[in-house]
C-alpha cells in the first residue's frame, strides 16, 4: 500500500502473515533480464511466483520455453484477471510506461527495471501508486544486484543522508577497466560490453553517462526526496576520454570511473554524472569490471560501500526476484525522505575542480576558470584545472574535441558559497 502518510497504520510492511500464497505473474519482455528471471526464480524454492505468460514483439524466434507460454498480445497479460504481477522488462521506455499505467490501473502491481522509464516519469508513477493503491517496485532499475533502493527507504529512514555516490554504470566500468587493465581499445572493449549483454541497446546511453544519470535521478528521489526531470541532471560520458589522458592517469597512479553523484549542502541538491580521476588508494578505485559501487554519507554514520554486479542477465534477474518476492507480503516504497525533507530544491548552480583537455584551435581561456589552478600543453593538446561552472562543464562536453575529467578528490563549491566568500576577500 502506497501510504502518504507515515501514520497510517495500514502500512503493513512487516506484516508477513498477509504473505500471498503464489503469485501469478506477467512478463513484459524476454531479453538478458527477462531470462535471468525465469532462471534466477527457477532455481528458488523461497519465492512463491509463478510466470503465467510472456507478451514479447518478434513472432518466428526460436525461444527455449514451450511456445504457449508466449504472447504477442499484451492484453492477454493486461486485462487478465489470474495475473496479479505485471514484470516490465521492456526496452522501449514509451512503451514500457504505457505498459506500467495500465497494469495499475487494472488493479496489478508492477515491478520493473527500466530506469529510463522511471527516471522520465518517476513523479507521476509516484502519484499513480497512491491512485490506485498499487505497488510499483524497481530495485532492478538502479546498479543492478545492489539492494540501494530499498536501503535508503528502510535502513536509511531518516533526512541525515548527506550525499550518495558511486559507479552507477557497468559497461563503462567494463570498458574503463580493459582499457587500463588490459590496454584493450575503447571500442573493441565496448563490443566485449555488448557481447556480455551488459550494454544497452543504444551503447551511447552507457558511454555518454546518460543511463547512470537515469539511476541518479531515480536514487535522489529515494535519498533527498526530490523528484528531478533527467534533462535537469548534467551527464559527462567517457566517449572522449584520450590516449593523453591515460597516459597521465598511470604516471599518476589514478584511475578514471565514471561518477554518478548527489549530495545536499544548504537546502539544495546537486546531481551529475562525470568521469573522475581516482587515487589508487580510493576504494572506488578497485571496484571492476560491470560491478557496480554505491557510497552513502550520513551526518553520523559516516560511510558506507555497498558493491555488486551492476548489469547482467542474473544479477539483474536476483534485483526483479527480490521485488516479486517484496510484493508477496505488499511492500510498497513510501517515498520516507519526501515527507522528512520537503523543502530541499535541486540546483545546479556548483563549482567543480575539473581537468579540460582541448585542442589547439579551441578557445578555451583561463578566465572562462571561476578560480585557475595550473595548465600545460603535451602532444598537441592543452590541458587546463580549476574550478569551473557545472554549467560551463556541459557546455564543453558537448563540443567536439574537449574532454573534461574531474580532479582526484574534487572539490565542489556551491556557486552562493563562493559569493560569500569572494565578498568576504
Ligand atoms: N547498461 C547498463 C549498465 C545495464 O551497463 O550498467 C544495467 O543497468
Amino acid at each position: 500500500m502506497v501510504t502518504d502518510n507515515l501514520n497510517e497504520t495500514s502500512y503493513n510492511n512487516h506484516d508477513h502473515h498477509t504473505r500471498h500464497p503464489r503469485l501469478r505473474l506477467g512478463v513484459f519482455g524476454f531479453g538478458c533480464v527477462g531470462q535471468g528471471l525465469y532462471h534466477v526464480l527457477h532455481e528458488t524454492q523461497g519465492v512463491k511466483a509463478e510466470i503465467k505468460k510472456i507478451c514479447v514483439k518478434t513472432k518466428n524466434k526460436q525461444r527455449p520455453l514451450a511456445e504457449d507460454l508466449f504472447t504477442f498480445n499484451k492484453e492477454e497479460i493486461l486485462n487478465n484477471p489470474d495475473i496479479d504481477v505485471v514484470v516490465e522488462l521492456i526496452d522501449d521506455a514509451a512503451a514500457a510506461f504505457e505498459i506500467v499505467k495500465a497494469a495499475l490501473q487494472n488493479g496489478k502491481s508492477v515491478v520493473t527495471a527500466n530506469k529510463k522509464m522511471l527516471a522520465e516519469h518517476l513523479e507521476e508513477i509516484y502519484q499513480l501508486q497512491k491512485k490506485y493503491n498499487k505497488a510499483v517496485l524497481y530495485e532492478g532499475a538502479v546498479c543492478g544486484s545492489i539492494p540501494i533502493l530499498r536501503n535508503l527507504e528502510e535502513y536509511y529512514d531518516n533526512d541525515l543522508l548527506n550525499s550518495i555516490e558511486g559507479i552507477f554504470n557497468g559497461s563503462t566500468n567494463f570498458i574503463l577497466t580493459k582499457v587500463f587493465e588490459e590496454k584493450k581499445n575503447y571500442l573493441d572493449a565496448l563490443k566485449q560490453a555488448q557481447d556480455l549483454g551488459f550494454a544497452e541497446s543504444d551503447p551511447s546511453l552507457d558511454v555518454k553517462g546518460f543511463d547512470p544519470k537515469y539511476k541518479l535521478v531515480i536514487a535522489m528521489a529515494h535519498t533527498f526526496g526530490v523528484f528531478v526531470t533527467p534533462e535537469e541532471v548534467i551527464n559527462i560520458g567517457i566517449d572522449k576520454i584520450s590516449d593523453l589522458d591515460l597516459k597521465f592517469a598511470r604516471e599518476n597512479n589514478y584511475t578514471i570511473k565514471l561518477i554518478a553523484r548527489a549530495f545536499k549542502e544548504g537546502g539544495k541538491v546537486f546531481g551529475f554524472v562525470a568521469p573522475q580521476f581516482i587515487e589508487a588508494t580510493n576504494p572506488l578505485a578497485s571496484v571492476r569490471n560491470e560491478f557496480n559501487a554505491v557510497q552513502v554519507q550520513g551526518a553520523f554514520a559516516e560511510k558506507q560501500l555497498f558493491i555488486g554486479k551492476g548489469a547482467g542477465s542474473y544479477p539483474t534477474g536476483s534485483a526483479v526476484l527480490s521485488d516479486i518476492s517484496a510484493l508477496s507480503y505488499d511492500y510498497a516504497y513510501e517515498y520516507k525522505k519526501r515527507h522528512q525533507l520537503s523543502g530541499l530544491v535541486y540546483s545546479n548552480d556548483l563549482l567543480v575542480e575539473a581537468f579540460v583537455s582541448f585542442d589547439a584551435d579551441h578557445a578555451i581561456k583561463i578566465q572562462d576558470f571561476e578560480q585557475f589552478e595550473s595548465g600545460y600543453s603535451a602532444l598537441g593538446k592543452q590541458y587546463m584545472a580549476g574550478l569551473v561552472k557545472l554549467e560551463k562543464l556541459k557546455e564543453w562536453s558537448q563540443t567536439p574535441g574537449v574532454g573534461i575529467i574531474l580532479a582526484p578528490n574534487a572539490k565542489f563549491v556551491s556557486a552562493s558559497k563562493q559569493t560569500e566568500k569572494l565578498q568576504l576577500a
